[in-house]
């Protein structure tokens, strides 16, 4: 294992271009995609509960056809790709990506439609139920070693994607429709979905790429130019930590890289974002506290992002607004575990 992934900043062909919310040229060239597409997208944003002071929003994800955040970057990170295949038969179009969950059942499903050869990089303590979904829709599945976060998954990728110029790699670290795409939908939503009245001091998001922080930052910021953005980690592996991962558990879904290595969307925001830490421990108290007190199931990234917008709203005002995202709702094996 090494400590740190000197490729990371390398050149690499990443196959993006600007994302686009209008798919209709995609849907005309692939059919198929038709249903996944046209349910991506529009989730709603409710007011949560806070502790006093500031209002708090939160965009809703799990509302996405493979229940997370991150079938919207599938569907970004793939559009551009399609676009340039064109009308050419798809069999020399093979897909690689690596993915801690979320993104890998979205890019499976996209994949499954068009019958695309994809190899799905995930760490080798991915939950079972993960792995047969992956294998139902027909992904090669490649597991590297647990418990140090996703760098091996990473640099497992890229290694591949060097090495055999056949593959596609996605790249969701580096490519940048994955900030794009939360620029022009999940953003440009949620300042629809605002209230009118209130000024939006804050946007409280986990870091996992960060593509989802930044990307809804920049659409925010033209509401309120002074909008905080608050960068949200596990506190057993925090953004930008020198530590390398420990192999204790977090909440899925976000984390620091470990070994002083940061998300390189994140890095050049680092003189403005807060950061935040919230331990397993309180995420799944907060799952618990939020479904006890709403009925709504929230993912330990989300109830992550609550925590830290409660407390945040709490030192504001009330003519003051929180936005946060909740990614997912969580896995049935976190449920279970709160005994649900
Ligand atoms: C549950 C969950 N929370 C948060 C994130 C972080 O999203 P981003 O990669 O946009 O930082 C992800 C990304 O996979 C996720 O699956």
């Amino acid at each position: 294992m090494e400590s740190r992934i000197p490729d990371i900043d390398a050149p690499l062909r990443v196959p993006g271009d600007s994302a686009s919310n209008r798919w209709e040229d995609l849907i005309s060239l692939h059919p198929e995609l038709e249903s996944f597409v046209s349910s991506v997208g529009g989730t709603p944003l409710i007011q949560v509960p806070d502790e006093g002071g500031a209002r708090i929003f939160a965009k809703c994800e799990w509302h996405n056809p493979c229940g997370s955040v991150k079938d919207r970057v599938a569907l970004a990170m793939m559009a551009p790709v399609l676009r340039r295949h064109g009308a050419r038969p798809l069999d020399d179009l093979w897909i690689l990506e690596y993915s801690g969950g979320n993104l890998a059942r979205a890019i499976a499903v996209v994949c499954e439609e068009l019958n695309l050869r994809l190899r799905m990089i995930v760490h080798s303590g991915a939950p079972s139920s993960l792995l047969d979904a992956l294998k139902d829709h027909g992904a090669d599945v490649e597991q590297v070693l647990t418990g140090y976060g996703l760098l091996p998954a990473i640099l497992r990728a890229v290694e591949l994607a060097r090495s055999d110029p056949r593959w596609t790699f996605l790249y969701q670290h580096r490519n940048t429709v994955n900030i794009d795409i939360h620029e022009t939908t999940t953003g440009v939503e949620i300042l629809d979905q605002l209230p009118a009245d209130g000024r939006v001091s804050h946007w409280v998001a986990s870091i996992g790429t960060g593509g989802t922080l930044i990307g809804v930052l920049r659409a925010l910021r033209r509401r309120s130019a002074t909008v905080v953005p608050v960068g949200v980690t596990p506190a057993e592996l925090p953004y930008g930590t020198d530590e390398p991962p420990t192999g204790s558990e977090w909440y899925h879904g976000a984390n620091g890289m470990g070994n002083g290595i940061r998300q390189p969307f994140v890095r050049p925001y680092d003189s403005e974002i807060q950061q935040a830490t919230v331990s397993y421990p309180d995420a799944l108290r907060g799952m618990n506290e939020f479904r006890r007190l709403t009925g709504i199931a929230i993912g330990g990234s989300a109830a992550a992002n609550w925590i830290v917008a409660k407390h945040l709203g709490a030192t504001l005002t009330e003519d003051e607004i929180v936005v946060t995202v909740f990614p997912d709702a969580g896995t049935d094996q976190e449920w279970q575990r709160l005994g649900w």
